[in-house]
């Protein structure tokens, strides 16, 4: 009996198995996302790199602490993300949308890297010719670049132990497969299988893999959630097809805040680092019109600077409309209903969208108040004056609570020349630097802000 192979259903969102199928799923509530996948038994679980050698515990004292390495990549914003470079013998995960930039990012550290370090690129996606063309184009020619097309986990895992490179990508783990599985590539077993199998090569042979992951189209890396688990820091690309900044994010690290962003610009010649992301993020901002407020937020350590739309109209048919591009759906509702029953302004029977310009994910409550001041803009159709820059949180009773990093909004504010800042009237008395001549303004509430603001 042992030998029957069985047949579990597995979610593609979050990993959940079952014998039975579902519609729904009953781990994520996603509908339509399990599959069939079939299990072989004993033979399942692939053999470990390196040696079956049994580990026994030691004393943490015994635990070597040489300085952890870290390889700089020659992208400082990179380097920022990671929380100072990459780590020996870690597993990186770099995920986002198709187009986005994935495979140009590891190609391009791979000149600077290529200097010092051995690397093989493996990819399971594109022909060697392809890597060829991209690699001219961003102006990569190291010799320390290898190149290997092959989609065999356990052939590329077999090629890193006989090269022993420094540094490995892998491009992307949705087309690797393991040949002793029976599912097919791209299923959340096998994703799961091969990534579990690189993470054991890269801590036995301590040598850094860079993976790629796809996303689905709801952004969760595609093949489960679990893969987000496994690895030691997972990266997000994000930003705005359109335009051609490119955020990169850290949802998870094990050697780094997960607070800090990189920026980049997207062009011919490939990624380059943004040095002033506030100045970037607001160019082309529209001036004299209404519905739009600038606001800065911290992101990890920096201060950023980021504009903030939004659009009342009346309702064409039925329930009003609630969009949000770059900010939480939830809190705009909240923000909403407060504007609506503690501070008077009316948008019950009125579309609203809110929209983050640049591609920036505004989590911070410190975004509140420019959300307001936005939406309230676009309903009375007043214009907010182009030199004024607002933070705060908004309470619910409609109240402005004082938010951290004070002095570092003001200054960031300061320094790319706005004139006066709103914020509220409990954070003044955090404000302990020269402000170079700007204008600061306390207030308490929504309407006192908005008083401010207006032109
Ligand atoms: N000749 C070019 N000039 C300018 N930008 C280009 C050029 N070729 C490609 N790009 C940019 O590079 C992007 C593709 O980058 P890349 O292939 O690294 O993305 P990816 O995230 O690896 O995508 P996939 O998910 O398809 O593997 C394009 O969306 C475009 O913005
Ligand atoms: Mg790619
Ligand atoms: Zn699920």
């Amino acid at each position: 009996m042992a030998s029957k192979s069985k047949s579990v259903f597995v979610c593609s969102g979050c990993g959940f198995e079952s014998p039975k199928w579902y519609g729904k799923c009953p781990g994520c509530g996603e509908w339509n996302t399990m599959s069939e996948e079939i299990r072989e038994p004993a033979r399942s679980a692939p053999k470990t790199a390196g040696h079956h050698s049994m580990s026994r515990p030691i004393s943490i004292n015994e635990i070597d602490t040489e300085d952890e390495q870290r390889y700089q990549t020659g992208l400082s914003e990179l380097d920022r993300v990671l929380g100072g470079g990459i780590v020996r013998g870690s597993l990186i995960l770099i995920s986002g949308d198709p187009g986005i930039g994935k495979s140009t990012i590891l190609l391009q550290i791979c000149e600077y890297l290529g200097r010092q370090l051995r690397i093989l690129y493996v990819s399971g996606e594109e022909s060697s010719r392809q890597i060829k063309l991209r690699a001219r184009r961003l102006g990569v020619s190291s010799k320390n670049l290898l190149i290997l097309t092959e989609t065999d986990i356990q052939l590329v895992v077999e090629q890193i132990q006989e090269l022993k490179p420094d540094l490995v990508m892998i491009d992307s783990i949705q087309t690797m497969n393991h040949p002793e599985l029976n599912s097919s590539p791209g299923s959340v077993t096998q994703v799961r299988e091969c990534t579990n199998y690189v993470m054991r090569t890269a801590k036995s042979l301590d040598i850094p893999i860079m993976v790629v992951g796809h996303v689905n189209k709801d952004g969760a890396i595609a093949g489960p959630k679990v893969l987000e688990h496994i690895v030691d820091a997972v990266l997000y690309f994000e930003g705005d097809r359109q335009m051609s900044y490119r955020i990169l994010r850290a949802v998870k690290n094990r050697y780094g805040s997960t607070n800090e962003i990189g920026v980049f610009d997207m062009g011919e010649k490939g990624l380059s680092q943004v040095d002033n992301p506030s100045m970037a993020l607001l160019s082309g901002r529209p001036k004299n019109v209404s519905g739009t407020c600038v606001t800065c937020v911290m992101e990890g350590t920096r201060p950023i600077l980021a504009e903030v739309q939004g659009l009342a109209t009346t309702t064409g048919f039925g329930n009003p409309r609630r969009t949000a591009t770059g900010f939480d759906y939830n809190r705009m509702s909240l923000l909403l209903a407060v504007l609506e029953k503690k501070a008077g302004y009316y948008f019950s029977n009125l579309d609203a969208y809110v929209n983050i310009v640049g591609g920036l994910r505004l989590d911070e409550p410190a975004a509140d108040l420019a959300v307001a001041m936005a939406l309230i803009s676009s309903l009375k159709d007043a214009q907010i004056g182009d030199n004024v820059l607002v933070f705060g949180e908004i309470g619910l009773t409609g109240e402005l609570r004082s938010v951290s990093h004070v002095n570092a909004r003001i200054a960031e504010a300061a320094h790319l020349g706005f004139e006066t800042c709103i914020l509220p009237q409990a954070s003044l008395k955090q404000v302990n630097l020269e402000h170079g001549g700007i204008r600061l303004i306390g207030v308490r509430n929504i309407r006192e802000a908005f008083e401010a603001a207006v032109l």
